[in-house]
């Protein structure tokens, strides 16, 4: 039997509660289709980061590298200035362990859930590869005269070809699995940024002219994109873009999804360790009351499911989430407004698995 290594990070907040339903319905899909999970768990996050200092020590990264992936449940502490943790053990893990690619799917599972008018789930369904250890979050740059009337501030979005390169055709063989409308948008802001962005008009043109003829290719302005995810979802099949738009898109693309309930991210890294996580954060007012979508965890374990090979399974999830959510047995997506809790709602899932 097949067995893989999970490292888990609980972390702040509802994190560990939305964990735990997710390990339950990974529980019954490892069952079904005949293969073992074995899982570590590691205490990192604002409450240790308050008792010891410490953010992500290198020493747990050298286990991250022996794991098959791992997965994260929300970092985030009201009591821990904002940046340390992010920049301390988000952002660390994805550059130490390289993982370039922000895969996020966006679907839409019931009319109900999106605030777009005359909009369907078959009109919101596709996924943008935001490009995820590159461009501004590098933070190369710097200050000078601070604290004088003339300091200046730079933060560079730094881009070279082969970490454009590696992204974009990721992008290109996902839209060719993916075998929906075939069609690569690249997202950028080429009328302004013509160093950065023509790197990335190149690349995207250059890649699929030579090796993804079967694939379309087109692109949106940045600010263009924004409105066009709000007129015409339907338009799009896949994404890429840089890290910053990339971020900036996506919160808007999980809103017109039905939100942070449902929305998954995978850190992914096609030849190494990746990481799993819902969207949302730790919400630290609705922690330990049982009323927490765990719906996006649920979400983020399917997906680490399909990237670690186990497709079978992942498509058995992504089934019991659409079913379940059309079982008119959940309200909203909303936390605190589901009707059921978050235990019910995991259970209800795991059972449909
Ligand atoms: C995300 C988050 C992070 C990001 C933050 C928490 C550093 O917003 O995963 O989208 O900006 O990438
Ligand atoms: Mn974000």
């Amino acid at each position: 039997m097949k067995s893989y290594n999970i490292g888990v990070i609980p972390g702040d907040g509802t994190g560990p509660e939305v964990v735990r339903e997710a390990v339950k319905v990974l529980e019954v899909a490892q069952r079904k289709f005949g293969f073992k999970l074995n899982y570590t768990n590691y205490d990192l996050g604002g409450e240790r980061y308050l008792k010891t200092g410490e953010t992500l020590p290198d020493s747990v990264i050298e286990e991250f590298r022996k794991q098959h992936a791992i997965f994260l449940g929300a970092i985030g502490h009201p009591d821990v200035k904002p940046g340390i943790l992010e920049t301390g053990i988000l952002l660390k893990a994805r550059f130490t362990l390289d993982q370039y690619i922000n895969l996020r799917p966006v679907r839409l599972y019931r009319v109900e859930d999106c605030p777009l008018k005359d909009k369907t789930p078959t009109d919101i369904d596709f996924v943008v590869v935001r490009e995820n250890t590159g461009g501004i979050y590098t933070g190369v740059g710097g200050v000078v005269q601070k604290g004088t009337p003339m300091e200046i501030a730079t933060q560079v979005m730094i881009y070279g070809r082969p970490v454009v390169e590696r992204c974009v055709r990721y992008a290109y063989e996902y839209a060719r699995r993916r075998n929906k409308k075939k069609m690569l948008t690249l997202v950028h802001k080429t009328n302004v940024l013509t160093h950065a962005g023509d790197l990335w008009a190149r690349t995207h043109k250059e890649i699929g002219d030579r090796d993804y003829k079967d694939i379309k290719q087109d692109y949106n302005h940045v600010d263009a994109a924004t409105m066009w995810f709000v007129k015409q979802p339907e338009w799009y099949d896949v994404i890429v873009t840089e890290n910053l738009f990339g971020d900036i898109i996506t919160d808007l693309a999980a809103i017109i999804q039905g939100g942070l309930g449902v929305a998954a991210g995978g850190n992914i890294n096609p030849e190494g360790v990746s990481m799993f996580e819902p969207m949302g954060g730790s919400a630290p007012k609705y922690t330990g009351q049982n009323v927490i979508n765990p719906i996006a965890a649920i979400n983020a374990a399917g997906m680490m499911l399909d990237t670690l090979g186990e497709t079978k399974a992942a498509a058995a999830i992504d089934k019991a989430v659409t079913g379940s959510l059309n079982s008119g047995k959940i309200k909203s997506l909303a936390a605190g407004r589901m009707g059921l809790g978050t235990t019910q709602v995991g259970d209800l899932i795991a059972a449909a698995v």
